[in-house]
């Protein structure tokens, strides 16, 4: 199984209404890791006016809590607003708590919702050299294709082959809802 080291307990769902610890989490992303996120330089203020509009783009977000405040997300959005088999996801943890299971957690996350909400397929964009995404993807048996600078991983959450993928999922939803602070 995909370790995540158990931080699914420390993961919960942002409530639309209170995105302002997401936020926190954006603004203490270094250059390089908002770069590897957003494929371009990023302003404090473009990351505001992001997370302002998530509500409207039906974006699922999910935090990961270390004593109080929120150092990775997995969020979750469907290609079609409210509608369609097939998702996008983005992840981000802060440099200090890499390595450590959050992202493989994170993704385990979205992996659950998008199964719960019927989506298919989800698709993960990073850069050729990414290799903790790639390792992530490998975790969940994602094909990936690549040209010489992008790569696209697609998690088949339906697909038989992905069975680890569901099973690390289902632990993660047994667990919710969790705990905010850890
Ligand atoms: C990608 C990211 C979310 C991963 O988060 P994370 O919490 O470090 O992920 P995990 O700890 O769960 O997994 C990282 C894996 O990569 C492995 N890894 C780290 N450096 C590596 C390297 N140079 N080569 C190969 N594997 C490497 C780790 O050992 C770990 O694998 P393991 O669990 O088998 O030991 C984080 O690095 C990040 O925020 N990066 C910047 C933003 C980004 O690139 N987002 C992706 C856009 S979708």
């Amino acid at each position: 199984m995909a370790s995540s080291h158990g931080w699914e307990r420390n993961i919960s769902r942002a409530p639309g209404e209170d995105l302002l610890p997401i936020r926190g989490h954006l603004l203490r992303l270094d250059r390089e890791a908002l770069y590897s996120r957003f494929g371009n330089v990023v302003t404090n203020e473009f990351l505001i006016q992001y997370i302002e509009r998530a509500p409207e783009l039906d974006t699922i977000i999910f935090g990961c809590w270390v004593n109080g405040k929120v150092r990775g997300i997995g969020e979750l959005r469907r290609f079609a607003l409210g509608q369609g088999n097939d998702a996008e996801a983005a992840f981000t943890v802060e440099s200090a708590f890499r390595d450590l299971g959050i992202g493989t957690a994170l993704t385990a996350a979205v992996a659950n919702e998008a199964w719960r909400i019927d989506v298919r397929d989800v698709y993960l964009c990073f850069g050729v050299r990414n290799q903790r995404m790639r390792r992530i993807a490998q975790k969940f048996h994602a094909a990936v294709s690549f040209d010489e600078r992008d790569c696209t991983a697609r998690l088949s959450i339906k697909d038989e082959r992905a069975r680890e993928t569901r099973s690390l999922a289902w632990l993660a939803k047994s667990i919710l809802p969790l705990e905010r602070s850890a």
